[in-house]
């Protein structure tokens, strides 16, 4: 049941691609969109969702090729493997069934032999449950007042996720105020505190591990804070916990009552579809919640269920590593056209660099290949005033996800339109550029023919700068899940291609084990 194991650099579709890549590197994205057919061979509509990929320095051979090599890593085998429950995060021994959280379907899923499904549905229930008491006032704290404030104590997978996403449905919001701590900085901490009443405030400890320094640092000064006003007894009223580590969460002094199960078998950084999401269903209101998980499902049934060609988390991995190891382009920008997503730069950071940010590949051997892309990005048209100058004009190829929605949510439509034109204009611009012979006439009719000798160069942009449009109808939890399931498909596939294990992150232990000596010195 354990993963193939297949240099990528040693297939066939990799030699082929290498041999191809010489032949059309110097593309130009400008001469392959004079087809008027390309858009339409280059694009993959999935309901709500239309993913236009033609901007892209590909042809049709370059994606045969591509999609000949996720086909000799077999793939396709990787994908059934990943959700029918194999070992597939090995290193660490688990199971990698983050997709089971948000499956309606009714096919059993075996984790040691025990079907997992039950258990997900009664944590959905808890869920549910919890978070109606809340938000209709009757679950109440200890001078018997409702609840005005959650705080969200996680770091990383337990912070990152929940925090995105209810920044991302602030429109879909309820009346709780939902605040997140997560440094170990007590600045941070202290500024949370300084908004809140202890008696309205509902804490909410959120670690798989529940031993990270940081999550427990931030609990303990919280709680002593909190028992300032209150005593041992009010604990419950005020505490909850979600961790798969029953007994540190005892030991804390949270009441069995309160404790949100997680499980070994779902990955921080792929967590916010089970009780991590906790915040996110108190804040938005199970439903809300509900509809996210099941946007989720239908990217799931979309990745598992259809031929590559047509696959959109396939084929943007695809893409992604052309540019990765062919054109050696490092990074990859995420740019959402929604002010609403201004932390999904954030979360992927985490998603994919700690996924696939590794030089080891499946064998433990050294890697000699490009494996993670750094990613990063920021919100247009914001973005557009900041770092956009590089991308367009810099000496660097720089891929871009231009993520769009066709409507905006309060209906200033004079505002979406100037939004959706900056959204398309950047696309324009990265692809087609603008020409020496275009500068030129743009001086001449402007009547600033003195001045061409001197800034045309300028005033050129090369163009050929390749991007994805990422276009959704409308943000709603619905489309929300379905995006957060694409990137997530993305990084699992580009992990099986690059053959390396996406679900460890033991990168990450060693500083925390130096900081750790530094403190028992101190
Ligand atoms: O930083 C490493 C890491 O293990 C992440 O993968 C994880 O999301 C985060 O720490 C928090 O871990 P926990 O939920 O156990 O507190």
């Amino acid at each position: 049941m354990a993963l193939k194991n297949t240099n990528p650099t040693k297939t066939q579709a990799w030699q082929n691609l290498t041999k191809h890549f010489n032949e059309i590197k110097g593309i130009s994205i400008k001469e392959l969109c004079k087809d008027v057919n390309r858009k339409e061979g280059f694009s993959i509509q999935l309901d709500d969702l239309l993913v236009d990929f033609s901007k892209n320095r590909i042809t049709k051979e370059t994606l045969d090729l591509l999609l000949q090599l996720a086909k000799e890593v077999d793939l396709k085998d990787a994908i059934e493997k990943q959700f029918t429950g194999a070992v597939i995060n090995v290193t660490e021994g688990r199971e990698v069934l983050h997709t089971a959280l948000r499956s309606t379907k009714e096919d059993a899923i075996l984790v040691n032999n025990k079907n997992i499904k039950p258990q997900i549905q009664t944590a959905l229930r808890k869920i549910r449950s919890f978070s109606n008491k809340v938000i209709n006032g009757k679950w109440k704290g200890f001078t018997g007042k409702s609840i005005t404030d959650i705080v969200n104590i996680g770091i990383g997978g337990s912070d990152l996720g929940p925090d995105m996403i209810v920044e991302s449905l602030q429109y879909y919001k309820n009346h709780l105020n939902t605040h997140f701590v997560s440094n170990i900085d007590g600045d941070h901490v202290s500024e949370i505190i300084k908004k809140l009443n202890p008696e309205t405030t509902l804490f909410v400890i959120v670690s798989k591990t529940f031993t990270t320094q940081e999550t427990i640092t931030n609990a303990e000064t919280i709680k002593d804070w909190f028992l300032k006003s209150a005593t041992v007894f009010d604990i419950p009223k005020h505490f909850v916990a979600v961790s798969t580590n029953l007994n540190a969460v005892n030991n804390f002094g949270i009441d069995k009552a309160n404790v949100f199960t997680m499980w070994n078998w779902v990955g921080g950084r792929f967590s916010l579809w089970s009780a991590v999401g906790l915040s996110i269903s108190l804040s938005v209101g199970f439903d809300n919640y509900r509809e996210l998980l099941n946007g989720a499902e239908e990217m799931d049934i979309h990745y598992r269920n259809t031929d590559f060609d047509k696959n959109i988390p396939v084929i943007l991995a695809l893409l992604s590593i052309w540019y990765n190891n062919f054109y050696e382009a490092e990074t990859e920008a995420v740019l959402p056209y929604s002010q609403y997503l201004k932390k999904l730069p954030d979360y992927l950071q985490q998603a994919i660099m700690e996924s696939n940010g590794k030089g080891v590949d499946r064998n433990g051997d050294k890697i000699n290949y490009q494996t993670g892309t750094i990613v990063w990005g920021s919100t247009g048209t914001n973005m557009q005033h900041a770092f956009m100058q590089l991308v367009h004009q810099g000496t660097k190829l720089i891929p871009a996800d231009f993520i769009g929605y066709k409507e905006s949510l309060y209906g200033l439509t004079d505002h979406h339109k100037k939004l959706m034109a900056n959204y398309y204009g950047q696309i324009d611009a990265l692809a087609f550029g603008k020409t020496k012979e275009e500068v030129h006439l743009e001086l001449k009719t402007a009547g600033e023919e003195d001045k061409i000798a001197t800034l045309l160069p300028f005033k050129v942009f090369e163009g050929n700068r390749p991007s994805n449009a990422i276009l959704f109808e409308k943000l709603t939890p619905k489309s929300l899940g379905k995006l957060i399931a694409l990137y997530e498909h993305k990084i699992f596939t580009q992990g099986i291609l690059w053959n390396i294990y996406s679900y460890d992150q033991f990168g990450v232990e060693l500083g925390k084990e130096l900081a750790k000596k530094l403190l028992d010195k101190q």
